[in-house]
């Protein structure tokens, strides 16, 4: 069992999962997420982006990590606890306190026939969070802390709330349990461009003001490169590059990267991951390839690149998983 040191908030290694996926008549198993290693600090918070094009398995890490999948193989440690086996009840709820999820659509969380308030009374009575008298005022300052107040959203129902405005009820959702993580699935790819950056920079502030970390996923680099600390670009499963967002994407090293800072891939919010359990051809083509999972699209690919996987490398500061900087 490898150790975790202290300062790990979250320590991933080796991660994998395992999907299988009918292909014609037959069943294919494909490596959804794949030797996925990185950790989180405890001491210091940081936003900490994956990004990808769509089905590369930002989805199902982010499930994992939530305790909402189970690694086929690999190590997924929070605060040194396997979350796939946390032991007992008040492990777990222990567990889904200190790490809340915020997803892609806000009106999807809350039924339109529930008050929103509603959802925030429940989470504060379900983690006790606050004693009855003082939910009131505990829920306005957590509802401040995403610069929305009590007054502003108790009686209305979630089709009364902008989807920006919903979005961060959920946000606010999140934090009433004082989390240290925050696993955020595409949080703006919902909300219109203009106010997309205002709830990034809210996760700027909650990482100063509230130490919370956060995890945030997105297809947006725009919003990455302005927020976060470090990002990690996943394709098909792998990481291939890691490392501090000024390095990552001021100077993409893999092809992949700089493909992606070209083409701006965007969220396709029909495709939720319930519905996306078949793969299009290109995801299957490159989930299954030997070697290199980018050899096919790659400008830069050589004979190697199409017969071995290529190893994990440091390079100007960060990893990057290509045969190039060998
Ligand atoms: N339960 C499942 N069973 C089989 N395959 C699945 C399952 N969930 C996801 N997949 C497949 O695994 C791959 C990775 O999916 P995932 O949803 O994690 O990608 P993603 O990066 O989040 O994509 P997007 O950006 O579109 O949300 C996809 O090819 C998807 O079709
Ligand atoms: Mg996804």
């Amino acid at each position: 069992m490898p150790q975790q040191p202290d300062s790990e908030l979250l320590h991933i290694e080796h991660l994998v999962k395992v999907f299988s996926t009918r292909q014609g008549f037959s069943f294919k198993r494909f490596h959804a997420v794949d030797d996925v290693t990185f950790s989180l600090n405890a001491g210091t918070p940081e936003i900490f982006t994956i990004a990808g094009e769509s089905g590369s398995g930002k989805t199902t890490l982010a499930r994992m990590i939530l305790g909402m999948e189970r690694p086929t193989a690999g190590v997924l440690n929070y605060k040194g606890c396997d979350v796939a086996r946390l032991p007992g009840r008040e492990k777990r709820a222990w567990f889904f306190k200190e790490v809340q999820p915020v997803f892609q659509d806000p009106f999807a969380t809350f039924s339109p026939l529930k008050r929103i308030d509603h959802y925030l009374y429940e989470t504060a009575r379900n983690y006790k969070v606050a004693r009855k008298g003082d939910a009131d005022t505990y829920i306005d300052t957590v509802l401040q802390q995403v610069g929305l107040s009590l007054q502003e959203v108790k009686g209305r129902y979630p089709n009364e709330l902008s989807g920006g405005q919903a979005q961060r009820v959920s946000i606010a959702r999140a934090l009433i349990t004082r989390p240290s993580l925050i696993v955020a699935d595409e949080p703006v790819s919902m909300v219109d461009a203009s106010l997309r950056m205002s709830i990034v920079n809210m996760f700027r502030e909650l990482k100063d003001r509230q130490q919370v970390s956060i995890l945030y996923i997105t297809h947006d680099l725009t919003t990455a490169y302005y927020a976060c600390d470090r990002i990690a670009i996943m394709l098909r499963g792998w990481i291939v590059e890691m490392g501090p967002v000024e390095q990552v994407l001021g100077e993409p090293l893999h092809p992949y990267t700089q493909h992606l800072k070209l083409s701006i891939p965007r969220a396709d919010p029909d495709k939720a991951w319930r519905e996306k359990v078949s793969l299009t051809e290109l995801e299957s083509d490159e989930y299954s390839r030997t070697g290199c999972r980018f050899a096919g699209r790659c400008p830069a690919v050589m004979d190697i690149c199409r017969r071995e996987v290529p190893p994990n490398l440091t390079c100007q500061g960060r990893m990057v998983k290509c045969f190039l900087y060998k």
